[in-house]
């Protein structure tokens, strides 16, 4: 007996044999599609291939892609569990070709397949092709040698597949397995054929046109195929089984189940619950791994809701611990080589699933006492009130349909409109607390579009380019449907998309930068912030054409702008860890800014550190990007993420989860507050995936930011080459003006220093010599005034303190008279007089000073009889200031 992994390789080299390209299977999460929830079939990541606007260098491919159907348009979640063939996860064997073959060989490649490979009997099939498809009908016959009763034409949609209301299209053929008249069925098209005997197990799709939103329906370039067989329905007509639940992986996870869980997976009351657990389990695990997290929102909520409805089956089983996480390893063991994904991802879905769990828990008896006493008091029969349900949501965390699947084990209902009103009700409640509040009318705006479309959904963790819708348009504070760039400049605008790879500003990193592109237009984004919570606002310009809202569009962020930004923002990390390994514990963070071309971090820190301190940490932070340690992101709760050594910031608000980010080992025997773990923070920003890509770091500058708090700025990456090669070309410049080597520059400069200061003092030394007439040159000469011998001088650049000096000086040299000097130095005047004691009862020092200081435009001026000092502003008045204090002597 083949198993599903053995059945799923034999379909990819069948088809790999015949010329086509193996393709791994797209995310779940769809890249090129903003209207689609899940990928929902193999076709999603090549729908822009059939339309013509991508072109990929192989024209045949095969696939066996990743599907969920939970949340939207193709919704199994209710069914799961008490049917033979519905689940959420499921994957899609398909094979592909882009305008290369078409019906001709598409039927004999299926055919041959199922009956040669697959060895499955030709009495056994039955096929259907679009009413009006005589050559597939041609095909069938001539090539399978199926009689025309084994051939039927089926006039409605089911035989005309597309993959939504636009995209590409075309008439479908449909095999289907005859699993015998012991089981109750038709064939399809007749009245019972919803029956269980007639199973369809493949989808062959002739892709022959492209639907437009406005009802057109133009043909593609070229016809194409797209086909879809379900392994899990192929698999279990294979193993000769009737129920995809019987099959050898579903089998293996549904024992899985019954040892977590103690309970037999055959025993009847039991049966639901194990499949609803194998099931559920694959989607959560696949949708943890491709991205997805649990929310309130969303594809998380969606998640959330398979995930809560699992873990009450779990309950209803009697576990009474958490059972998800602990079927992990199973699934991977089953289907981790497939998808490798999934085994990279192993320990973060284990987390997740177990939190959530935990979590979940907590209020789930609670809750279900509720619901057992609401549903007592009711008449027999009656639908329970939508309020009730609505409590059981808002309270304790019960998606509506997990309500709606405990009452169904009851055989009753909710009242989902009494649901949706009461929902209702508490938004507009919501709403009106907040608008008492007193927030900027503008926020009001924001704050009614948070309601009206809900949070954006951030892809950016992932990828740098995806498909949005444009849901809002504002401008000026108003929400046009449409806004055209203006001639010349384009128009700045603010663009709200319903998912966006773009990160918006928070916790320190800046916003993305990159284009938004639509069928109609260009806006060139600068920046990205959040209003009202978790709406992602867009700002830029309108660079060309037209944005209309409700507009499917192509999001591209700033790529090598973004790779900066992950590298400053995971250097940030590994500096604060640095940080506190040098200058101690106490080393908070208290802010901090990653921007593509520099990072700040700013601490708590009350000296200034040493350079052999900033060595030290940039040495650390170094040896830890070479180290090219993987950086891992986890979510936890708060109080988890704390308690396994994170940092977190002080005083900042967290959800009930935490993304938790860590990065680096420590050397053997070494621990820090993470364990060997280097860095483990609190951080929802971008982050790189292994610390090589930081490329190296410097830091530029070290001060104060505020008391108490020092700032660091440093450069990572190219950024940090350049500064370092542009100080290397400094030295060097000022090592070839000092005509020294580099390493000598120190020195050299040192020496300098001193020799000006020598120099400086020679020169004073020198001035005052020539203040009093020596070295040489020819001393002022006293004159006679008023009958006492004067000495009256302007001295030009002499420092004011020398004056003093200078005065006593003159003094003993003239034995008796006066002596008047008048500095003008840096454009200012200093004034000194003096008379010699035989002279002090004729005149006093005093009264020509201050008659001096007049004269440069000062006030005052004082000391004693003998000797007295003043200054002006006026140093161009020196000479002027001589000649007044000459006066007053004369008299
Ligand atoms: N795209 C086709 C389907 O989903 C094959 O059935």
């Amino acid at each position: 007996m083949a198993s599903l992994n053995e059945i799923r390789s034999t379909f990819l080299d069948y088809f790999a044999k015949h010329g086509h390209e193996i393709v791994a299977s797209s995310p779940l999460v769809p890249r090129n599609d903003p209207t689609l929830m899940f990928t929902n079939a193999g076709m999603v990541q090549f729908k822009n291939v059939f339309t013509g606007l991508e072109h990929r260098d192989y024209v045949r491919a095969v696939t066996s892609q990743k599907c969920v159907r939970a949340g939207g348009k193709h919704n199994d979640l209710d069914n799961v569990g008490y049917t033979a063939r519905h689940h959420t996860f499921f994957e899609m064997l398909g094979n592909f070709s882009f305008g290369d073959y078409f019906k001709e060989l598409a039927i004999p490649l299926a055919w041959d397949l199922i009956t040669k490979e697959f060895g499955l009997a030709k009495d056994r099939l039955l096929v259907t092709v679009y009413h009006d498809d005589d050559e597939a009908a041609g095909i069938w016959k001539k090539y399978a040698g199926l009689p025309d009763e084994r051939i039927i034409r089926i006039a409605t949609s089911d035989n005309f597949w597309s993959m939504g209301p636009t995209g590409p299209c075309g008439p479908c053929s449909e095999i289907f397995y005859d699993h015998g008249p012991q089981i109750a069925g038709g064939p399809p098209g007749s009245p019972d054929e919803d029956g269980d005997r007639f199973i369809e197990i493949w989808n062959l799709v002739f892709m022959q046109f492209e639907q437009f939103e406005d009802g057109r329906r133009e043909s593609l370039p070229r016809p194409s195929i797209d086909t879809g067989m379900g392994l899990e329905r192929v698999g279990a007509v294979l193993q000769g089984k009737h129920d995809n639940y019987d099959t050898d992986l579903m089998r293996a996870l549904i024992e899985a189940s019954a040892h977590a869980t103690g309970i037999d997976p055959d025993r009847p009351d039991a049966r639901v619950h194990h499949r609803v657990i194998a099931d559920h389990l694959r989607s959560t695990s696949f949708l943890i791994a491709d991205g997805v997290l649990p929310s309130n929102e969303g594809r998380g909520y969606v998640l959330r809701r398979i995930m809560r409805r699992a873990m009450r089956h779990a309950h209803l089983l009697g576990a009474d611990r958490p059972v998800m996480h602990r079927l992990v390893p199973e699934l991977v063991r089953q289907m981790g080589q497939a998808f490798p994904e999934l085994g990279r991802a192993q320990a973060l879905i284990a987390e997740t699933l177990e939190l959530e769990e935990h979590r979940f828990r907590r209020t789930l008896d609670r809750g279900l006492g509720l619901l057992e006493d609401e549903l007592a008091a009711l008449p027999a029969g009656a639908p329970l009130p939508g309020e009730t349900a609505f409590k059981l949501y808002d309270t304790f965390g019960f998606p509506l349909d997990l309500t709606q699947d405990a009452l169904r084990e009851k055989g009753r209902t909710v009242d989902t409109a009494g649901f949706d009103k009461a929902m209702a009700e508490q938004k507009a409640k919501a709403r009106a607390a907040w608008a008492g509040s007193g927030e900027a009318a503008e926020e009001g705006l924001w704050f009614d579009l948070r309601e009206e479309i809900g949070a954006t959904e951030f892809l950016g963790y992932d990828t740098e380019s995806a498909e949005g819708v444009v849901r809002a348009i504002v401008s000026g504070g108003a929400r046009p449907e449409r806004l055209t760039s203006a001639q010349g400049e384009g128009t700045p605008v603010l663009v709200v998309m319903n998912q966006t790879p773009f990160y918006a500003e928070s916790g320190g990193q800046v916003g993305d930068a990159g284009l938004i592109a639509t069928r109609t237009g260009r806006v060139r984004v600068t920046d990205v912030k959040k209003r009202a919570g978790d709406l992602f606002v867009h700002l830029g310009v309108i660079e060309a054409g037209e944005i209309v809202q409700g507009e499917a569009a192509e999001l591209t962020v700033a790529s090598a702008r973004r790779a900066a930004i992950r590298a400053n923002h995971s250097a940030t990390h590994l500096l604060h860890e640095a940080l506190r390994g040098a200058l101690g514990d106490h080393v908070a963070q208290r802010g901090s800014l990653v921007a593509p071309d520099r990072l700040r971090f700013d601490f708590a820190h009350t000296k200034a550190m040493a350079p052999d301190e900033i060595r030290r940490v940039e040495r650390e932070v170094n040896a830890y990007i070479r180290q090219n340690a993987e950086v891992v992101t986890r979510i936890m709760t708060p109080d988890e993420a704390v308690g396994q050594g994170a940092r977190a910031l002080f005083g900042e608000k967290y959800g009930d989860e935490v993304r938790v980010v860590s990065m680096g080992a420590r050397p053997e025997g070494e621990a820090g507050p993470a364990g060997r773990t280097y860095s483990l923070e609190l951080c929802g920003g971008t982050h790189v995936a292994r610390t090589g890509e930081i490329g190296m770091f410097v830091v530029t500058a070290e001060a104060a930011s505020a008391a108490g708090i020092r700032r660091v700025e440093a450069l990572t990456g190219e950024a940090a080459l350049e500064h370092m090669s542009a100080q290397g070309q400094r030295l060097g410049e000022a090592a070839s003006a000092l005509r020294a080597r580099p390493e000598e520059i120190g020195e050299r400069v040192r020496a300098l220093i001193d020799e000006r200061r020598a120099m400086e003092a020679e020169i004073a030394a020198l001035k005052r010599r020539i203040a009093l007439g020596g070295g040489g040159a020819a001393g002022p000469e006293a004159r006679e005034v008023g009958g006492v011998r004067f000495l009256g001088q302007v001295l030009s650049g002499i420092n004011p303190k020398d004056l003093r000096g200078l005065i006593d000086e003159h003094k003993s040299r003239l034995g008796s008279g006066v002596v008047v000097l008048v500095a003008d130095t840096d454009g200012k005047a200093a004034v000194a007089a003096g008379v010699t004691e035989d002279l002090t009862s004729r005149v006093s020092a005093v009264d020509l000073v201050r008659a001096a200081v007049e004269a440069v435009g000062g006030k005052g001026g004082g000391g004693r009889p003998d000797l007295a000092q003043g200054g002006g502003p006026e140093g161009a008045k020196a000479q002027a200031a001589v000649e007044a204090a000459e006066r007053v002597l004369a008299g």
